[in-house]
């Protein structure tokens, strides 16, 4: 007998394409990404809801990939690093600060990083240093002591004003 769990259908958005699959009930968002979608931009590091690495943007809000079933991600609109740049291959305003600035240094904590700038940037642009301290306090960083992650946040947040 087959004790498998049935499969759920699911149809979502990613970076502006549509995707259907057929995913196990236990299969987390993260895990969907990168292995079904082979979208490996997204890290997964504790798989428990502490480093942040997982960080995506489900329907404008960052979410720790690893703590949301991709069936619970069905007909939701997901933004990962990969659909940061733009089709020429110019780097969003928050990638650019990030290089500017060497906000990285094993890059293991990068994408979520920017996914959680990129999520404060979109909703709080004038965002100062406590703001942005307080946004990544949930991103753990093995490598960079964090000053110039909140030096390319803050670079990123003045050049988005100067932008709008
Ligand atoms: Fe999701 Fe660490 S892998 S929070
Ligand atoms: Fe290595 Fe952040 S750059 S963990």
């Amino acid at each position: 007998m087959d004790d498998r769990p049935a499969l759920e259908h699911v149809r979502l958005t990613v970076n502006g394409a549509t995707f259907e699959r057929d995913v196990e009930p236990r299969r987390h968002l993260g895990d969907f990404l990168r292995h079904d979608l082979n979208l490996t931009g997204t890290h997964i590091g504790c798989e428990h809801g502490v480093c942040g690495a997982c960080t995506v943007i489900v329907n404008g809000a960052p979410v720790r990939s690893c703590l949301m079933f991709a069936g619970q991600a069905n007909g939701a609109s997901i933004l990962t690093v990969e659909g940061l740049a733009s089709a020429d291959g110019e780097l969003h305003p928050v990638q650019q600060a990030f290089w500017n600035r060497h906000g990285l240094q094993c890059g293991f904590c990068t994408p979520g990083m920017i996914m959680t700038v990129v999520a404060l940037l979109a909703e709080r642009p004038e965002a100062d240093e406590g703001e942005v301290r307080d946004a990544i306090s949930g991103n753990l960083c093995r490598c960079t002591g964090y000053e110039t992650i909140v030096d390319a946040a803050l670079d990123a947040a003045r050049a988005s004003r100067e932008d709008t």
